[in-house]
């Protein structure tokens, strides 16, 4: 099937685009050169194959996926094994990309010991090349950075805060919590993440950061002057069934153009008109012969009988 099928020899990513890996130092770099970063999240084959044939630097396996793929109300309830399953569903259709997977509620919010074997599993099981976490847990990034498992940081909205948070709220409003904020990225880089995502802030406190980090900072919902930018796969191609946020632009009406192809499926399946002739196999003239005669044959016995 076409679905499964790399082109052989193939040395690109994007047509004309030679295929460079991308790896976390390379984001750093990125970040030195003043070149944007560019992320989407990706749940299956079909999907991440098509994101990094794009070239998009850095593909996430989000705990989005919860919402979005398995229709949760928030992202809580995916397990380690969900993540783990569609992780590996990427990893296979990746070649160019920086694959990072999230790590889900509950994997690492126990002992620094439970967060490191989780993540682990992500790396030797799931073939991801970082984990993200929320929030500011500095000694779990720290241990994952001395077990050689490289950390994308996540702060601001934190989606799995949501019931602390009360809710989906931009963060860092005041002076304060911008600075405390801050506080919590450097703290971050310095125990060993090697970028963040910024989410629902106010593009001020996003740029301030991003100025102040040497790592990069990927931004959703942050303002245009964060390092890099991501979007839930889903929110990008118009395939949610609510309103979008404020800050999603969706760069295709997927659910539009799926929708009216399904119609035309489901009217063509009713008045026969799938599949044509030209869309069957066909027997060659000796076997439709053989079985014609056959038929003959039966006739005739019937009416001699
Ligand atoms: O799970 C996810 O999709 C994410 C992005 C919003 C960054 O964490």
């Amino acid at each position: 099937m076409s679905v499964t099928h790399f082109p052989a020899g193939a040395g690109s990513s994007a047509v004309g685009t030679p295929l460079t890996k991308v790896t976390m130092p390379a984001l750093a770099e990125m970040k030195r050169q003043g070149k944007p970063i560019t992320a989407l999240t990706a749940y299956d084959y079909a999907t991440a194959r098509l994101v990094d044939e794009a070239a998009i630097d850095v593909v996430l396996v989000g705990d989005s996926l919860a919402m979005v793929v398995l229709g949760h109300e928030n992202t809580l309830a995916v397990t380690v094994e969900e993540m783990l399953h569609h992780t590996r569903a990427v990893r296979r259709a990746v070649r160019r990309a920086l694959v990072v997977a999230d790590m889900p509620f509950g994997s690492y919010h126990g002992t620094i010991a439970e967060g490191l074997s989780n993540a682990i599993r992500f790396v030797k099981e799931g073939g991801a090349e970082a984990v993200k976490i929320e929030g500011a847990r500095v000694d779990l990034v720290r241990a994952l950075t001395e077990a050689e498992v490289s950390v994308v940081g996540h702060l601001g909205l934190t989606p799995q805060s949501v019931h602390r948070m009360g809710g989906y709220r931009v963060q860092a409003r005041s002076a304060e919590t911008v600075r405390q904020l801050a506080a919590d990225a450097h703290a971050l880089a310095e125990a060993g993440a090697g970028a963040i995502v910024l989410e629902g802030i106010p593009r001020e406190a996003a740029e301030l950061i991003t100025a102040e980090l040497q790592i990069p900072t990927i931004g959703i919902g942050a303002g245009p002057g964060c390092d890099g930018q991501v979007l839930v796969f889903h929110d990008f191609a118009g395939l949610t069934f609510a309103p979008a946020a404020k800050f999603v632009r969706r760069y295709v009406d997927a659910g539009s153009l799926l929708r009216s192809a399904l119609e035309r499926y489901r009217e063509d399946v009713e008045h026969r008109a799938f599949p044509s002739d030209e869309e069957s196999y066909h027997l060659g003239e000796q076997e439709r012969n053989t079985l014609e005669a056959e038929r003959l044959a039966g006739e005739q016995a019937l009416r001699r009988a």
